[in-house]
């Protein structure tokens, strides 16, 4: 087979800067048709902007792509046209649009079907989509509003569109970043009836384990460059990781024990109808409380009530001993509780500010005189901030939606930092950090307890809830099932109590 026929997709030396930062510097690629061909790098790669050439929203500087033997012009294309070519991608940061239903977001520029009036349109994109759900095994109502979606529901929703747009090439920038085991594996499935249509996927995720069951070849970029392309199986987690980041990466768990102190936040009974019910525990200063549990069992629904986003119809909050009514965020931060959410998109950050304004907005006023910011203590404190979390940025003033996924989220962690509260609740805190970054935050979690912070934990990563908490609370339907302590607790018990019915 000549290389136009096996290869479906063949990249030589694309390059791209930012603004003088270099994103990609003369990186290549080769996709065979019907094979999955993970990409793989750390926070800041380059992926996702590579990636983002591919289907036109961004212009490489200069490169070839040649798709189907034909080079396709990497200046002057634009999304719509590579989608007509054949390629599609689905997105880190989800691009639909909230206000439609399902139906309308699966065929959104779609245009063969609007000489219609809208009654017949909604009724025909209706009927078609519960088609095209129900093909690939998606248990969604196409009429439901799309913002009344879970985070997961919404990135299967963004799948079955590349696949309802009969792709030839299906980009996934990190597809299971917010979905559940079982979402993980209709995923998979799908993957591969693509595969055997001769459909390439190329796959990003952050993932090890998923990588190497799904993937056939793994590429590398590191700081922007090419790195080497390998067929899966001659690799393993630990060269794949000394690949990425160029060096050897030893335990990832820091061992260091935990003093426990006094009592910093105590809940009791804490109510709130319809998503969860008896929720007791107590968090020890220096201590970290873990809360594991499967998708849908409130384990975030309880974090946002402690931080005043949500109300409770019932129970008690008290922190150093003192009864606290925490009914705002503000109250919660007055109460020295700091959040770090799941979903930085929606309380963590503010995309169009940089990454300066959004690490300092929680703690202005330290940083203000009268109306005046200390401009200059402020740059000091965030310069150190971003030292310390090695946060990969052009600037102070680079806006965060400019950042790479796992960089925005260090930005939350940043910002949470900085206005140096007692109690901490980290809601996946690692969700979308690669490997070295990860161990970063591993570590500055037990820095944080050795300064006296209770931590909260809720991580859908079992190993991470095992190796990182001193306790472990077990959620399940809305319902606390039970507390282990670390000396008893394994990946099975933490199972069997989150199953429970
Ligand atoms: N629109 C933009 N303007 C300026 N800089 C950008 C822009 N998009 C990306 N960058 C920069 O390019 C580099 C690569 O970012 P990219 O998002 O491609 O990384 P990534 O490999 O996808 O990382 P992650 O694993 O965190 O998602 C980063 O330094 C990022 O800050
Ligand atoms: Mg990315």
């Amino acid at each position: 087979m000549d290389s136009a026929q096996e290869y479906i997709l063949q990249v030589q030396n694309l390059s791209k800067s930012f603004a003088g930062v270099k994103a990609l510097d003369q990186v290549q690629l080769k996709v065979k048709r019907g094979e999955v061909h993970a990409l793989m790098g750390e926070n800041g790669a380059g992926k996702s902007t590579f990636m983002k050439i591919l289907i036109g929203m961004h212009t490489a500087d200069s490169g070839e792509i040649i798709f189907e033997g034909q080079p396709i012009l990497s200046k002057h294309s634009h999304t719509q046209a590579a989608l007509k070519k054949g390629i599609a991608m689905i997105h880190q940061e989800l691009l639909l649009v909230p206000q439609m239903t399902v139906a309308q977001n699966l065929f959104l520029g779609k245009e063969t079907i609007t000489w219609f009036p809208w009654w017949v349109n909604d009724k025909r994109i209706h009927q078609q989509a519960t088609a095209l759900l129900q093909k690939i095994g998606l248990d969604i109502d196409p009429q439901k509003k799309l913002k009344r979606l879970r985070v997961a529901e919404m990135q299967m929703v963004e799948i079955a569109k590349a696949i309802s747009n009969e792709a030839k090439i299906i980009i996934m920038d990190e597809p299971t970043s917010a979905i559940s085991d079982k979402e993980v594996e209709t995923l998979f499935s799908i993957i591969t009836d693509l595969k055997k249509k001769g459909v390439a996927i190329i796959y990003i995720s952050h993932k090890m384990d998923e990588i190497f069951t799904i993937a056939d070849t793994i590429t590398v970029l590191r700081d922007g460059k090419y790195i080497d392309t390998k067929p899966a199986s001659q690799l393993n987690s630990q060269t794949l990781i000394s690949m990425m980041v160029g060096r050897q990466l030893t335990t990832v768990f820091p061992q260091a024990a935990h003093t426990k102190g006094e009592i910093m936040l105590s809940v009791k009974e804490l109510h709130r109808k319809h998503t969860f019910s008896h929720i007791t525990f107590d968090v020890h200063k220096g201590e970290v409380l873990g809360i594991a549990g499967l998708m849908g069992a409130g384990r975030t629904e309880v974090a946002r009530a402690i931080c005043g986003l949500d109300p409770v119809d019932r129970g008690e909050m008290y922190v150093k001993g003192k009864k606290v009514r925490i009914d705002s965020t503000k109250e919660a931060f007055a109460q020295g509780i700091g959040y770090v959410s799941e979903d930085r998109k929606g309380v963590g950050l503010v995309p169009g500010m940089s990454v300066k304004q959004n690490i300092t907005l929680a703690s202005l006023e330290k940083y203000s005189k009268g109306w005046f910011v200390n401009e200059t203590s402020e740059s000091a404190v965030v310069s150190k901030m971003i030292d310390e979390l090695r946060i990969k940025t052009a600037g102070l003033d680079q806006p965060v939606k400019y950042l790479s996924g796992g960089n925005q989220q260090k930005v939350v962690i940043g910002k949470v930092l900085l206005s140096s509260p007692d109690i901490i609740i980290l809601d996946e805190p690692t969700r979308g950090i690669d490997v070295g970054a990860k161990a970063e935050i591993y570590k500055l979690i037990h820095q944080l307890t050795a300064k006296g912070i209770a931590i909260i934990l809720i991580s859908s990563e079992l190993p991470e809830v095992l190796g990182l908490s001193d306790r472990i609370l077990v959620m399940a339907k809305g319902r606390q099932r039970a507390i282990i302590p670390k000396a008893e607790a394994t990946q099975e018990k933490i199972m069997k109590y989150a199953m429970e019915q």
